[in-house]
This record gives C-alpha cells, sequence and structure tokens, in this order.
C-alpha cells in the first residue's frame, strides 16, 4: 500500500484511559504507509505505562516516525504552516478538551490542534470520560463548533470483536476510515444475519 508519506499525521495521547486505541490506530496508519508524528503528554505517559506496561510504551514511540516532545513549543506540529494530513487526539482527556475548546495553547498537542482549527484542517478528538458534566459537554460542542469532529471512545459491539485487543483495532479503524486511511480489513456493515 503506498500512502502519501509526505503529508503526515499527529497523533496526540493524552492522559485519557484507552491507549490501547492510539496503539492501534498509529499500526493501522503505519501499516497504510502514513508517516505519523507522536506527541504524548507526561499524563499520557503515565497512563500509557499503566494501560500498557512499560513495553507497550516503548512500542507506541518506537512505531512513529517522528516523537516530539509535548513541551517542545517551537517543533514543527506547533506552525500552521507545516502540510498535514490530519492531527487525533487519542484518547483525549477532559483537560486537553477543555484546554482546545477554549483556546489555550500551553503545551504541544493543546498549540498544534489550535493550528488545526485556525487552519482548518481535519481535527479528530476521542475524549473518554463517563459520565459527562456540563462542562465536558460544553466543551465538546465548542470544539465541534470550532472545526474539530468529536469521536468519543465508544466501540461498538455490533461486530462481535472476540478479545479487547479486536475491539480496540475496530474503533481505531473506524477513526482512521473516516480520515480516508484504506482500512481493508474494516467490514462494511450488510446488516444482520438471516436467522
Ligand atoms: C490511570 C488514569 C486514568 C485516567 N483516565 C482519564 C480519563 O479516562 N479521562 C480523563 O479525562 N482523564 C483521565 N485521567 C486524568 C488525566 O490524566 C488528567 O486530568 C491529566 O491532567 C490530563 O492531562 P493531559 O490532558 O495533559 O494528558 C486519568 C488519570 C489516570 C492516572
Amino acid at each position: 500500500m503506498t500512502e502519501d508519506k509526505r503529508e503526515p499525521l499527529v497523533l496526540a495521547v493524552t492522559g485519557g484511559s484507552g491507549i490501547l486505541y492510539a496503539l492501534s490506530f498509529l499500526e493501522i496508519a503505519q501499516g497504510a504507509g502514513v508517516s505519523v508524528h507522536l506527541i504524548v503528554s507526561a499524563a499520557g505517559e503515565t497512563v500509557a505505562r499503566h494501560e500498557l506496561g512499560p513495553e507497550g510504551l516503548k512500542s507506541l514511540i518506537e512505531l512513529a516516525d517522528e516523537v516530539h516532545d509535548p513541551e517542545n513549543l517551537a517543533a514543527p506540529p506547533a506552525s500552521g504552516s507545516a502540510r498535514w494530513r490530519a492531527m487525533v487526539v487519542v484518547p483525549c482527556s477532559m483537560g486537553t478538551l477543555g484546554a482546545i475548546a477554549h483556546g489555550i495553547s500551553r503545551n504541544l498537542i493543546q498549540r498544534a490542534a489550535d493550528c488545526f482549527l485556525k487552519e482548518r484542517r481535519p481535527l479528530v478528538l476521542v475524549p473518554r470520560e463517563t459520565p459527562l458534566n456540563r462542562i465536558h459537554l460544553e466543551n465538546m460542542l465548542r470544539a465541534h463548533d470550532a472545526g474539530a469532529v468529536i469521536f468519543p471512545a465508544m466501540p461498538g459491539f455490533y461486530q462481535l470483536p472476540s478479545s479487547i485487543e479486536d475491539l480496540a483495532r475496530a474503533f481505531a479503524g473506524r477513526i482512521a476510515n473516516h480520515l480516508g486511511i484504506p482500512v481493508p480489513w474494516l467490514e462494511q456493515w450488510k446488516g444482520l444475519p438471516e436467522e
């Protein structure tokens, strides 16, 4: 598969639960030949270590084409001039969602998201929290109205996943599919089987 490597994708991992979605998404993007620039927040690193173990965090970092320090506001994703295919924040913590929704560009993830919105480039936020308070809901609406796609971490069960990895992969496949990244194994729903 030969995708255009010249327009890389920014993958931001923040401190929400569900880091497996990020790893699965990265594997899918790499498999499709899409170059990925990774930014992991400090809290994202903590949660990744907890949910995937040190090896999982290592594979996340090793799979990326480039890794940026979340505190480096001079890194390429901080500028609106660079050409990017899309930015995905998965998982997106309520803290990062709030910062993006209010234009508070205090770290590279928040600043990059701000640039994607001002340049009208695709920005997909995958929030993970439950239950949601009014602030969360309003922030999602603000981000949506500013141009982001709110893609909640709500995996479907109707494809009958056989494991957590399968479930995460199918959900990550949906994100990739939404961005036009080829996911050959992602089945299109053809209705319920006949009884
Ligand atoms: C194990 C663990 C799981 C967490 N899960 C969530 C979550 O699902 N959603 C969320 O919004 N915050 C969650 N948090 C809290 C965030 O990590 C915290 O608010 C952090 O400041 C977010 O920072 P960041 O957006 O810069 O990554 C979790 C924290 C820990 C330690």
